[in-house]
């Protein structure tokens, strides 16, 4: 038994009756968060532009079912705001971006209308709403200046950014940095950025990113091009930092200037992985033996390392990682093989996010039993 049992898990009771307004609701991690939304009784309002594939997780688990759904652009700012007057939110989590690192290459122009004046847009209907006490604008591992070295980075450490997606979300730093200063801190409104690793899940369908990849060729029984083997991602579940975001909003809305500020909700340092090692791990979980890796020859330049330092969540957050990769990457897999088989992917879901949670307070008890054994046995 443990002794002075603290909980850092999300807690269900703080967001049941919270006005919760989200942007990017129609995408991967916005449908997710939707779905552990709707779980827990807040009253949700998303508001995106329309799933940019097909399938999509937002369709194929019913997300708009238990929510307000709306079609907006965020490079329209009047209709943000329309949005923000009318729907008067007390939390907004901002995940709305062009989230992709080659189609930046090709669009950079829509990339940074959306990342950027998407980003003030949000922020500044926000302020004007009169009802915001709490912001979190969800940004990426990849706005760091990145090194190629083999430490993770730090909140403190430069923004920068090579490619035009990875610009952009620095640019978004920088202004939710400006933000903070200038106007949420005299108007007593958290502002914090949260910077997530390379986020896997079941219903993640999108274009040049690994698991998609992977799933739809190990579907065709097709080789797999993939771009760069050996990169090294921080991998984790997208529950993880969808907790860390949660979890986040809680401490910023009890204590708004103590919390207002960049958090990374990565995994541990183990979980960096090189691509070619997350290939070879799924297509063994899947059970293919015929697979085959071709490499894509033609790259645009990408990092090669990236880790991201999460003692600052760790310590003054009581955030951690709970799944490690492989756990990830078998839920990953058990999704997609559901949804092959047509089941209510909805539900699935919803039992993933529970035994998350209950994962989370299991870990806390044997952190706690630990705790408690050095107590007794100097
Ligand atoms: N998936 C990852 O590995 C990862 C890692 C780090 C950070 N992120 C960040 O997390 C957030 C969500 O990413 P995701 O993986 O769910 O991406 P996604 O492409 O699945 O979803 C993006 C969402 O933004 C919306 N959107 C795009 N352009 C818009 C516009 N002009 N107006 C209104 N809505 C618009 C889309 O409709 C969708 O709802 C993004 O900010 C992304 O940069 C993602």
């Amino acid at each position: 038994m443990g002794v002075s049992l603290v909980e850092k898990n999300v807690s269900p009771d703080f967001w049941r009756g919270k006005r919760v307004l989200l942007t990017g609701h129609t995408g991967f991690k916005g449908s997710w968060l939707s779905l552990w939304l709707q779980s827990m009784g807040s009253t949700l309002r998303g508001i995106a532009i329309e799933p940019s594939t097909t399938p999509a997780l937002f369709d194929v688990a019913h997300v708009a079912e238990g929510m307000e759904h709306r079609v907006v652009d965020i490079r329209d700012f009047a209709a943000i705001k329309a949005q923000m007057q009318e729907f008067q939110p007390e939390i907004v989590i901002h995940l709305a971006a062009q989230p992709l690192v080659l189609y930046s290459y090709q669009e950079p122009i829509e990339t940074y209308a959306t990342n950027v004046m998407g980003t003030i847009h949000v922020l500044e209907a926000s302020r004007r709403a009169g009802s915001v006490k709490v912001l979190i604008n969800v940004t990426t591992d990849k706005c760091y200046e990145n090194h190629e070295w083999v430490w993770g980075y730090r909140e403190n450490e430069p923004m920068g950014g090579y490619d035009p997606y990875s610009s952009s979300k620095g640019c978004s730093e920088l202004v939710t940095s400006a933000y903070r200063c200038s106007f949420f801190e005299r108007a007593g409104i958290g502002l914090a950025s949260a910077r997530a690793g390379n986020v896997i899940g079941g219903g993640d369908w999108s274009v040049d990113r690994l698991i998609p990849d992977i799933l739809r060729a190990l579907e065709a029984d097709m080789p797999l091009i993939i771009r760069s083997p050996r990169a090294v991602r921080p991998w984790q579940h997208v529950l993880e930092p969808l907790s860390g975001y949660l979890m986040l909003a809680e401490a910023l809305y009890a204590e708004r200037q103590k919390y207002s500020s960049a958090w990374n909700f990565g995994p541990d340092d183990e979980d960096a992985k090189p691509v070619q090692w997350v290939v070879e791990k799924v297509t063994g979980k899947w059970g293919s033996n015929t697979f085959s890796i071709q490499s894509s020859g033609k790259n645009q330049h990408e990092a090669n390392c990236l880790k991201l330092d999460i003692s600052k969540a760790k310590s003054q957050l009581g955030w951690k990682p709970t799944w490690n990769l492989d756990q990830a990457l078998e839920k990953v897999v058990a999704w997609h093989k559901n949804w092959l088989s047509g089941s209510d992917m909805r539900s699935l879901c919803e039992q993933q996010i529970a035994a998350y949670q209950s994962d989370v307070k299991a870990s806390n008890i044997s952190i706690d039993e630990n705790i408690y054994e050095l107590s007794t046995n100097p």
